[in-house]
């Protein structure tokens, strides 16, 4: 059965010579037992009529962001949710700077505003409008937003010039979305506890110790396990971050609420990922009332008590023993104290990540790690955390199953 068995996907057709090969994506798509749905930009309409992709997908398609006709069979939100992907191809020059831009002018600018599903371009344009300065800055801001960017490939164009703009084959393109889903049923039936997020630890009613932990890579990490097949419980601490669709959050604000629920979900799962930055103490008493400056004391000191370690705690069960996964920021020989945290707190795997790095770690949407178990470690290239958490659920697929 191919990965695409089933996926809704929303096929973005953009004004180019390149849109007739659509066409046959969609046929070879459809092939897969994808089911597909085209959007056609009123340039696209220019090369190709409309009715061939009505034929090819045996769905409508939809062009117009203010046809109330359209609006009424499927409106803009209702398709942008529809779509597991939004593939663009091709994607003209004009297409990319509009996405960059988050422009709204018509009907596949805003469903891409519109859906949270993932995106991907297969470029297609004039060699010198590939190379241009502002396409390429555009190119990367579209990257580092979690836009996947197929192709373009290089060779003789359809204006006569040579170099790179080819829109990717629609057999290569049908090829990246099929490894994009590859991995959708690897926790097939698997359930899953995340921990996301910092704790914080209150001092009186309104203050608190906390840390920079953004949530982001458990964030990412429940997401990749929902889409891979599993039943996910994502505990959460104080979170700025929308939940992940299907997945099943649980809010909590301190260590020890975050113990609580960890410790209850865990009774039922296979997987238990910790990527919780949990303060390591909380203060040893939280004033019940609002601690007052006292005008005469230039100095003031809080005592501390050690927090619970939840990921060893779960990683200490004789019965129902998850197979446990934590995580470890570190700023410096960070192998090493990985990989002696894998061994003290008793896991089955360790992540590990080096937190001085500017561009990547704690707030960052970018990230660069180390997978370490007992038997060896594999450091992965830098990427996206959102990419970065698919790689990781594959392998956490795989290490659980061994
Ligand atoms: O000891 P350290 O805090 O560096 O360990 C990091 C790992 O342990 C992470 O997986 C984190 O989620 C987990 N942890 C925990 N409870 C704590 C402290 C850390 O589960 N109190």
């Amino acid at each position: 059965m191919s990965p695409l068995t089933n996926k809704r996907i929303l096929l973005g057709i953009s004004g180019g010579i390149a849109a007739y090969k659509s066409a046959d994506l969609v046929r070879r798509l459809k092939d897969r037992g994808a089911e597909v749905r085209v959007v056609m930009t009123a340039g696209a309409q220019k090369f190709v009529q409309p009715l061939t992709f009505q034929a090819l997908s045996s769905n409508p398609v939809h062009s117009d962001l203010l046809d109330p006709a359209a609006e009424a069979a499927m409106g803009h939100i209702e398709l942008a949710k529809w779509a597991e992907l939004i593939l663009i191809a091709p994607a003209s020059a004009q297409v990319m700077a509009k996405l960059t831009c988050g422009m709204a002018d018509d009907l596949l600018n805003t469903l891409c505003l519109a859906s949270e599903a993932p995106l991907a371009l297969a470029p297609a344009m004039n060699q010198a409008m590939w190379r241009h300065p502002a396409t390429t800055a555009n190119a990367k801001t579209l990257r580092d937003r979690g836009v996947h960017l197929w192709g373009p490939a290089a060779g003789s164009q359809a204006c006569g010039d040579i170099g790179p703009g080819r829109m990717l084959e629609p057999a290569e393109l049908v090829l990246q979305a099929e490894t994009m889903f590859g991995s959708s049923d690897c926790l097939q039936g698997k359930n899953v506890v995340i921990t996301a997020g910092p704790t914080r630890e209150a001092l009186d009613p309104v203050r608190y110790l906390s840390n920079h932990s953004s949530g982001k890579m458990g964030f990412a990490l429940a997401k990749a396990a929902q889409r891979a097949g599993a039943q996910v419980t994502l505990i959460a601490g104080p979170v700025n971050l929308a939940t992940p669709a299907h997945v099943k959050r649980v809010d909590v604000v301190d260590a020890r609420e975050m113990r609580a629920a960890a410790e209850r979900a865990a009774d039922l799962c296979d997987i238990f990922i910790s990527a919780a930055a949990v303060a390591d103490f909380r203060p040893a008493a939280a004033a019940e009332q609002k601690i007052k400056k006292q005008e005469d004391h230039d100095e003031s000191s809080i005592a501390l008590i050690k927090n619970p370690d939840i990921v060893a705690g779960i990683a200490a069960r004789v019965e129902r023993r998850p197979f446990t996964v934590g995580f470890a920021a570190e700023t410096q020989q960070v192998e090493q104290y990985a990989r002696s945290k894998l061994q003290r707190k008793n896991l089955d795997m360790i992540i590990a990540n080096d937190v001085s790095r500017a561009d990547s770690g704690f707030n960052s949407d970018h990230n660069a790690v180390t997978v370490i178990d007992r038997n060896g470690s594999d450091t992965l290239p830098p990427a996206l955390k959102t990419d970065l958490a698919r790689q990781l659920i594959e392998i956490i697929a795989t290490k659980a199953q061994q």
